[in-house]
């Protein structure tokens, strides 16, 4: 028997041993890339002209795809695509063939947690680019502000992102809840109940039998969960790879790379590509993991007295599966990858363990009270040592999730300031407000709902019977919030391309709304453009003139596209336009005949000049 039981736990640990081994044998892991800076390079007799590209995370060499078309629209032969091994985040592309001329450059790059980015822009190749190619394309992705995925994709991913948090909660929060609270409270209160060991032991045994397949089965259901979330999760990743999208270069609809070039038509391709992949093998782990727990879980013994190994290697294997969540979250790509991975995994362990624990700790209270309020002394006597316990522990995970969360904030976010101008900043807002509530609730249960649940046991139900629920559903809130941050690229990772974008600045009326734009919207020399959506009927055509008046000077915009009825109607400078580093208004007039002008201004920041490296 005991050699038996010994072969079992070597079994397991081998295979957690195998699989965490696995997983430090692949390269770290990388979170939504963003495109900071690209350069021609080379030109010479020994060194053809290439494209670099320079990305916020370094990318996945089997997945970057570049499209070049011609003004005419005509797409370009391009050369070699090449990622250089020593600087991860630089990607090469042969482009000798390129005559002079003004060229669009769409790419496209699937970071290795199976999530795409893509972009573009306009380059001269040998020529100087006239000012308004320097502007990025009408209604380009802002990425501190709107995904690299489409909303579709953005609302799916953060779906799947919340389904395996709430999930593993559920897992690693009643098994903890079993270990943590019950095990030691159910001993403490049988031993100090005076009807003596018969008496305890039939109340032991009869809530044992009650609440441990309860917990059981609630552990059962996040294990069941996290499959199905994660199982969908890699049939997204396989629909990613097969039907990127592009974004717009000039016109409004994405154009879909011509499969040929991406050369994933077929689901099993794209798959066996993904398996390839760092975020393949994390995967496969997380699922043979997973699969492991959710056998353990449902063989889990009923008994608290005597609950086997089985209730110890199921959360063992739990948090391992935990770990390879965190393998594949913006806690992979940061420099110190590895100290933030264990930050990552330990918040997570804590939030588990604390959002996790509420379901079962709201069933044992209502149980044990039921039981109490039949007389049962053992039972009475539970209740307090139950939610002390349970307090306590949620205390020490307050702290702890404050102390590794601003950690990772200062990894994710690292200036304040990004806080409120980028969705991933502004979802950790939400995030804080939510866990002020559940702090808020932790406080009230200590002055309030547990001195009253003591002083009064009896009564019909209990305030913290009633508040549980609430707390229960502001959790569940605030792991929607970290789901949209893990579906996002961080702030500080997106911030870089958000400044590629130069300044804009928006203003809307009924009329319509306008978009000042300056690249590189700083100091100096820049592109200006106004882009108008007039939404008066039959005004998009009719256009006589706009001007800009900047600085005390007054610019004339020209029209330069497109001319698509109904669209928004980009004018630009056809010089480059010295401003002044400052907040200042434009102000702006777009005279179209039969029509009032429109006149107003557009606050707009321009940044210092820029230092000479970047
Ligand atoms: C001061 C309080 C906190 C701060 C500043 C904070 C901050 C963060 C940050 C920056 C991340 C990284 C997200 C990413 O991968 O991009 C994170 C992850 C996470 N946080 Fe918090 N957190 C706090 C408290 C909490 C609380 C109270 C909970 C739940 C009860 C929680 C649950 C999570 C979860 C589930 C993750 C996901 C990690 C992943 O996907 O790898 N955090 N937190």
């Amino acid at each position: 028997m005991l050699a038996r039981r010994r072969t079992r736990v070597t079994l397991v640990s081998l295979v957690v041993g195998v699989l965490l081994g696995l997983l430090g044998s692949a390269a770290p892991a990388f979170a939504h890339t963003e495109l900071v800076h690209w350069q021609f390079i080379g030109g010479t007799a020994d060194k053809p002209q290439r494209l670099l590209l320079r990305f916020s995370e370094p990318i996945d060499a089997r997945f970057l795809t570049v499209a070049v078309t011609d003004q005419g629209g005509n797409q370009i032969a391009l050369g070699a695509v090449q990622i250089d091994p020593q600087r991860r985040t630089d990607g090469f592309v042969g482009i000798s063939a390129l005559s002079a001329g003004t060229y669009s450059v769409a790419w496209w790059t699937r970071a290795l947690d199976g999530d795409p980015s893509n972009g573009s822009f306009l380059m001269g190749v040998g020529t100087k680019v006239d000012p308004i190619a320097l502007l990025p394309p009408v209604g380009a992705r802002d990425p501190a502000t709107q995904p690299a995925m489409l909303l579709g994709g953005t609302a799916w991913d953060t779906f799947l992102h919340w389904l395996t948090y709430l999930a593993i909660a559920l897992v690693i929060g009643s098994i903890g809840f079993f270990h943590l609270v019950w095990r030691p409270s159910l001993h403490r209160a049988t031993a100090s109940v005076a009807d003596g060991p018969e008496g305890s032991a039939s109340t032991e045994g009869l809530l044992s039998s009650r609440l441990v397949p309860t917990f059981r089965f609630i552990a059962v259901a996040g294990g069941l969960l996290f499959l199905f979330a994660n199982v969908i999760l890699l049939v997204m990743q396989v629909e990613f790879v097969r039907y990127a999208l592009l974004q717009p270069v000039t016109s409004v609809a994405p154009t879909a790379l011509a499969p040929s070039a991406l050369s994933h038509a077929a689901p099993y391709k794209a798959l066996v590509d993904i398996f390839h992949g760092y975020n393949g093998k994390v995967w496969i782990a997380r699922m043979v993991l997973a699969a492991v727990t959710l056998v353990l879980c449902f063989r889990l013994s009923p008994s608290a007295k005597r609950p086997g190994w089985r209730w110890g290697v199921a959360l063992v294997a739990a948090l391992a599966t935990l770990a390879t969540v965190s393998l594949t979250a913006h806690a992979a790509v940061v420099p110190q990858s590895r100290f933030a991975v264990a930050i990552d995994w330990s918040h997570m362990v804590l939030m588990s363990l604390w959002l996790g624990g509420l379901l079962p700790l709201l069933l044992t209270v209502r149980e044990v009270r039921r039981l109490g309020s039949a007389g049962d002394a053992a039972a009475d006597a539970l209740v307090p040592s139950v939610v002390r316990r349970f307090s306590t522990l949620a205390l020490i995970s307050v702290g702890y999730l404050a102390a590794t969360g601003l950690t990772q904030a200062y990894f994710h976010v690292r200036n304040p300031s990004l806080l409120t101008p980028t969705t991933y900043g502004r979802a950790l807002i939400v995030k804080l407000v939510l866990f002020a509530a559940l702090f808020g609730f932790g406080a009230l249960h200590r002055k309030v709902s547990i001195p009253r649940l003591l002083g009064a046991p009896n009564t019909r139900r209990s305030s913290l019977e009633r508040i549980l629920p609430m707390e229960m559903a502001v959790g569940a809130s605030l792991l929607v919030a970290v789901a949209l941050m893990a579906s996002l690229g961080t702030s500080e990772a997106v911030w870089p391309a958000h400044q590629a974008l130069g300044l804009y600045s928006k203003v809307s009326a009924t009329t319509g709304t306008l978009t000042f734009r300056a690249v590189p919207g700083k100091a100096g020399e820049n592109a200006i453009a106004l882009d108008v959506a007039d939404r008066r009927p039959g005004a998009a055509t009719s256009i006589q003139r706009v001007t800009v008046e900047l600085d005390g000077h007054t610019f004339e915009l020209t029209h330069v596209g497109p001319a698509v009825p109904g669209s928004t109607q980009r004018f630009a400078s056809t010089s480059l336009v010295n401003l002044a580093e400052g907040a200042k208004p434009a102000v702006y007039t777009v005279i179209r005949p039969a029509y009032p002008d429109l006149t107003g201004q557009v606050p707009i920041d321009v940044r210092p000049a820029l230092s000479a490296e970047k």
